[in-house]
Formats: structure tokens, sequence, C-alpha cells
């Protein structure tokens, strides 16, 4: 038997097989490369290039492993970019979620875990905001990942296949022994693009909005360390082979930090100061978001082990400052 990981070449999804393959579990990876590296898939898992849309191949790849779950990353993940195209997003995250589900029933594939966002939640009312909060995604990104959650609702109604649904808060961090970590060029992401700024990868880095009614004006979020993401991962697995039912449950740490915090970070990451201008607010972020973490801790017992703002920013820093040094050694 062996777990299928969509996207395992990508940052969340090469984490995962990481996770996996310590915990003895045979693993096969569908990525299509266009945003992931082969070199960040562990050499111990196998590696098929394909697409998740391509039902045969999927079939074919479930038939011949054996697979017994599903872990699905594959997708694209830019709000931004969902904004402004946003059929990319129906297609990439919830049509061919659609086609790899359909796969997965005509095999009798066990268990399904989805990389769900926080961006279901959209604007929430209140802060930590629960897994029964309204679900009122403002973006095509989020709106794609509500649709894929629905459609696992209902196929695990129709079919024998559980599913658990993470709804992730701010994924960062690197992996601690530093073997991988986040390696998209172009990614938007606050830790990244502030440890690319300390490093010289780029000249400055902006503030998006500083009048926000926060403490100190800026946006707060729930950063969670992708390795404490991927663990939560594998305690779902776990739990679905020893209990029925679906599972539908936040990931983050329950606690937020403001962007000047994670600068303030950062800047202790690096030991120096670097480039950072306040910038009007970009549109569509929440001044605040939070998880309601009990349940993953509950149901899970998931206990994480870098819950900390500087622990998750020195992992970015060290795994960033690989990346520069590689690339100017090139
Ligand atoms: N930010 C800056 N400058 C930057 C980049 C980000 O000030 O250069 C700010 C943003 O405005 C925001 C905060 O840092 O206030 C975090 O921004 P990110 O882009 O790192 O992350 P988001 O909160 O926008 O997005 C995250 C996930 C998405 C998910 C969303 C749901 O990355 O996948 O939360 O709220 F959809």
């Amino acid at each position: 038997m062996s777990i299928l990981v969509t996207g395992g070449a990508g940052y969340i999804g090469s984490h995962m097989v990481l996770e996996l393959i310590s915990a003895g579990e045979e693993v096969v990876v569908l990525d299509n490369l266009t945003t992931g590296f082969r070199a960040s898939v562990a050499k111990e898992a196998k590696l098929v290039i394909g697409d998740i849309g391509d039902q045969e191949l999927v079939e074919q790849i479930i038939r011949e492993h054996g697979v017994e779950a599903v872990i699905h990353f594959a997708g694209s993940i830019i709000v931004p970019e969902s904004v402004t195209d946003p059929l990319k997003y129906y297609s990439n995250n919830t049509a061919k979620s659609r086609d790899l589900l359909a796969a997965c029933v005509a095999c009798g594939v066990k268990h399904f875990i989805f990389s769900s966002s926080a961006a279901v939640y959209g604007n929430p009312e209140t802060n930590p905001v629960f897994e029964d909060a309204r679900l009122e995604p403002v973006s095509p990104y989020g709106t794609s990942k509500l649709m894929t959650e629905l459609m696992l609702r209902d196929v695990s109604a129709a079919h024998d296949i559980s599913y658990a649904a993470l709804r992730y808060f701010n994924v960062a961090g690197a992996d601690p022994r530093g073997r991988i970590g986040q390696s998209t060029p172009e990614a938007t992401h606050l830790i990244k693009v502030a440890c690319q700024a300390a490093l010289g990868a780029r000249p400055f880095m902006e503030v998006y909005g500083t009048d926000y009614p926060t403490g100190d004006g800026t946006c707060i979020r729930d950063y969670i360390h992708v390795s404490d993401l991927a663990r939560a991962h594998l305690l779902a697995l776990v739990h679905m082979r020893e209990n029925s039912g679906n599972i539908v449950m936040n990931c983050g740490y329950g606690r937020g930090f403001s962007v000047l915090e994670v600068v303030k970070a950062v800047e202790k990451a690096a030991g120096h100061g670097f480039d950072v201008r306040m910038a009007p607010r970009r549109a569509g972020d929440p001044a605040a978001i939070v998880a309601g973490a009990g349940f993953v801790r509950d149901v899970l017992g998931w206990k994480p082990e870098h819950d900390d703002l500087c622990e998750i920013v020195a992992h970015a820093y060290a795994w960033e400052h690989r990346l520069v040094t590689s690339k100017s050694a090139a």
C-alpha cells in the first residue's frame, strides 16, 4: 500500500513527503513540475511527472502502487492572480480536483486529504475563526478551495471514501534540517519576501497597509511552520485509518503576528535592518485572521514543535540564504 502525494515537488508537498517517509510510508508523487522542483522530492519517493487532471494516468498510478490514500496539494495558490485569472483557478483547483476524485472513486481509494485554506472564510467577523464560521471566500482562490470541499462532502456521502479538509493559515518556514524550503522565485508570501529583501535578493520590501484597526496598524496573520503542518496531515491519515467519518479542521497555532512583528523577526535572523517601505493596502487583505486551533489538537493529538515566530523565520532565512548563495555561486 502506498500514499499518493499530488504536488509533492512543491513547497508544502515536499515537506509532506519527508514526513511520510520518516514515518515509514511508501510514497508516490504526482507533479507536473510547473511550479515544483524535481530536486525537492525525497529520493525514497517515486516521482511521476504528469497532471492530476489526467484521469487515465492517475488510475494507472493508483492501481500500480496500491494507493490507499491521496494527499492532494497540487494547485494554484496566488490569491491576486486568482482575481485576474479566475478560470485558471477553477480549472487547476476545482475541475482537476474533480478528475482526481473520479480516479480515486473508480479505483477504491480509501482516504483523501485535501489542502484547503483559511481563504474559505474570507473576512471573518470575529477572531479566532472556528471551523463552523460562515464560509464566504473573497477571492476565486478561496472559492475554488471551497468548491472542492463541497465536492468532497458529496462524494464521500455517495462512495466509500473518507476525507480530511485541512484549512491552512499562513504556512511558512522550511525543513529544520535545511533539506528543502520555499523555492518559488516569484513567491509573494511575506516571510519569503522579507528574507529575500534582508539578503539583498530584492532591493526592498513593502508593508501593504499601516492603517488597519490592529495594534500597530498592519495586518495580523497566524503563521504555521510547514513541518508542523505536514505532521498534522500525517496525524489526519492515522486518524482516518482508525476512525470512520470525515474531518474539516483549521491548521494554525491560534495566535497572530503583525507584518511589522514579522519584519522585526527577520531583522533579528539577519542580524541587521533592511529597506522596508510603507505602502498602501493590498486589495483583498483581511485586517486579521487567526485560527481557532483547538480542534486539530484535540481530535488529532497534534502538538506543534515549532510554534515560535523567530524559529519559523530563522528556518525560512536559512533556506533563503542557501538559495541566494547557490545562485551567486552558479
Ligand atoms: N505583506 C506585505 N508585504 C509583502 C507581502 C505580504 O506587507 O511583500 C502582508 C500582506 O499584505 C498580508 C500579510 O503580509 O497582510 C501576509 O501576506 P501573505 O501574502 O504572506 O499571505 P496572505 O495572508 O495573503 O495569504 C495566506 C495564504 C493564502 C490564503 C490566505 C487566506 O498564503 O494561501 O492566507 O487568508 F489564501
